[in-house]
């Protein structure tokens, strides 16, 4: 979907404000027919509203179809019906405007020229500049989708909108509060635009809906949906391996962490989930380098004290590792069992059959039956290819999501690896789209990737509800160095925490305002004018964003507001809510053709 050529989608509704605009002309005429007809004592008389009166008024004229009142009255009372139209539209639509401007001065933060480098001539020339793929295009035929994230539209002089794109090395993040339009407004257009790979996480149906059917269509590359949750009750045609590829202890501790990130509190170094931590990498490095998986990973926690898996580690050279595994088995009872307790709750989405199916070798569909036939999902190859990866899991205990995050986290190192193999940078580059990133895609270093990611072309857009959510995950630190590593902030309505809506008030900067006194002394006014310095937006005013609006901060440019699009509002919008729809039925059968829950049908 492309951007530029969204001008064909005028047509309806040019032909929809003609129509109405017609029948407003032929009620204008009608009604000051009667009007002057009343006012000139001739009665309201006339013929009724309707074909009739238009065809006796084209034919005959006004002289005729009110005989006995002069036209010019006519004429004189139909122009001061227009006038006072006019005057009502006009004091309805500046009220509105005033609406936005009381709470946001939009005069006195960025303008476009404070913002050039997200602006479209100098968006398309970093574009260029970036992507040597991009070089055979005319550079002013550069479609626009091609050049970056779009990050909403400048806000200035009505009908002076500028679409604003955040650049192919940008990082960003974007916190907003619920019904803000996260989905609606940001990872939908991101996904419908990315020129290459996507992943995409949720933990509802609404981005896979508004998405899947389009992408698949521009991209003609597969659609991958992990959906062991039946959040959109996606039929099972796939499998990851997480094991695949583990074969360092720096790997497996890796992997192990997203699972540990499941119990571990927003203090980094608590005693037991440090100590199941190092359990659970001994036991996945175990399975990874002797070909078992995922259920003898789960198997081996529910029996403390087997010897297996640091027999195997030993089998295959990896002593080290396998001393610590025994040394933590063979220890005090107690500190053991309360090790092996913390990395059963970690690990807790193993216990489900359903979330196993998908990420361990593809069993028989029944006693006797033949294995099932399933794809194995290849992050680097996904890296090299347009396809797209919908990641999906509810929230909560015992919830996919360690496995999101964890597959997240190995699609986005795969392309890092790849960009580096190819010379510095993926062209197309690729895109992940974090919505409900605190919920479901908790990957604890985050923080740190941010930093080097944009460099090799893969763009994370982390999506949050509040700063305190982000705190919650990755703690202070971790959510300061997230926000600050993040070269394109985004932040949108409903935002509650007062000491981060100071910050971000002090962030936007302060402006002149001038305050004008009245005096009065022995019947006389004196008014004098001064000048003082005062916030642009004051804490309680970043609270008060308007809903579709956003304060965008990019790395070197002044605060701007910007104008959130939803994809609703949008040119093509028919198209999506079509594809959207068409994905709400198809998701209907799906559910329908499987028991419920509570075991109605
Ligand atoms: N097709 C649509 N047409 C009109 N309004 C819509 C449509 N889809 C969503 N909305 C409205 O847009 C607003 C933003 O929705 P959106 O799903 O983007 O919010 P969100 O910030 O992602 O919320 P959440 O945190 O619950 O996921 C909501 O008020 C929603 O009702
Ligand atoms: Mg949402």
């Amino acid at each position: 979907m492309r951007r530029g050529d969204g001008g064909g989608d005028l047509g309806p509704w040019l032909v929809l404000a003609g129509a109405w605009g017609a029948i407003a002309l032929v009620a204008g005429a009608w009604s000051a027919g009667r009007i002057a007809g009343w006012l000139w004592g001739t009665g309201a008389r006339g013929p009724d509203l309707g074909v009739d009166f238009v065809l006796a008024l084209l034919r005959d004229g006004p002289a005729t179809v009110w005989a006995g009142v002069p036209p010019a009255a006519v004429a004189t009372v139909f122009a001061a019906e227009a006038l006072v139209v006019g005057v009502c539209v006009n004091s309805v639509t500046a009220r509105l405007r005033g609406r936005v401007r009381a709470t946001v001065p939009v005069g006195s933060l960025a303008g476009l020229a404070d913002v050039a480098p997200l602006a479209p001539d100098q968006a398309r020339r970093r574009a260029r500049a970036l992507r040597p793929s991009l070089e055979h295009l005319h550079r002013r035929r550069t479609p626009a989708d091609e050049c970056g994230v779009a990050v909403g539209q400048l806000s200035g002089r009505p009908g002076a909108r500028h679409a604003l794109r955040a650049s192919w090395e940008d990082v960003l993040l974007a916190v907003m509060a619920p019904r803000a339009g996260k989905t609606t407004a940001l990872a939908v257009p991101a996904v419908l635009e990315a020129p290459g790979a996507v992943v995409a996480t949720s933990n509802k149906a609404d981005l896979w809906a508004s998405t899947s059917a389009l992408r698949a269509g521009r991209t003609a590359e597969r659609v991958w949906v992990f959906d062991p949750q039946r959040i959109v009750f996606a039929p099972q045609t796939w499998w990851w391996n997480p094991l695949r590829g583990v074969d360092t202890v720096e790997e497996a501790h890796r992997l192990a962490g997203h699972f540990v990130q499941e119990v571990r509190g927003t203090r980094d170094k608590d005693f037991w989930s440090s100590a199941a931590h190092d359990l659970l990498t001994g036991l996945l490095l175990a399975a990874a380098v002797s070909g078992k998986n995922l259920h003898d990973v789960f198997a081996w926690l529910n029996d403390p004290t087997t010897p297996e898996p640091a027999d195997l580690l030993r089998a295959q050279g990896r002593a080290a590792a396998a001393a610590s595994l025994r040394g933590r088995q063979l220890g005090a009872a107690e500190t053991r069992d309360g090790v092996y307790e913390t990395a059963r709750t970690a690990a807790q989405c193993l216990r489900d059959d359903s979330i196993m199916a998908w990420v361990s070798p593809p069993s028989p569909a029944g006693p006797g039956a033949p294995a099932r036939v399933l794809d194995e999902l290849d992050a680097p190859a996904f890296a090299r290819s347009r396809q797209t990866l919908y990641l999906l899991s509810r929230d909560g205990a015992g919830a996919a999501a360690p496995l999101v995050a964890a597959l997240t986290d190995r699609v986005m190192r795969a392309a890092v690896r790849l960009a580096e193999r190819r010379g510095g940078r993926l062209d197309p580059p690729l895109l992940a789209v974090l919505d409900e990133a605190a919920n479901i895609c908790r990957i604890s270093d985050l923080p740190d990737l941010y930093s080097h990611l944009g460099s090799r072309g893969v763009v994370p857009l982390t999506i949050l509800q509040s700063y305190g959510q982000g705190r919650r995950v990755w703690g202070d630190h971790g959510m300061d160095a997230l926000w600050s590593a993040a070269t394109c902030k985004i932040i949108g309505a409903g935002l509650d925490d007062a000491k981060v809506a100071e910050d971000i008030s002090r962030l936007i900067g302060d402006h002149d305002v001038t305050t004008r006194s009245t005096s009065r002394g022995r019947g006389s006014a004196t008014t004098s004018t001064s000048q003082r310095s005062q916030r642009i937006l004051g804490a309680d005013a970043v609270r008060a964003l308007p809903r579709g609006g956003a304060i965008l901060l990019a790395t070197g440019c002044r605060a701007a507001y910007v104008v959130l699009t939803p994809w609703y509002r949008a040119p093509h919008s028919a198209e999506v809510a079509a594809a959207s729809s068409a994905a709400g039925r198809l998701l209907t059968e799906r559910a329908a053709q499987l028991p419920s829950e509570d075991g109605a049908p």
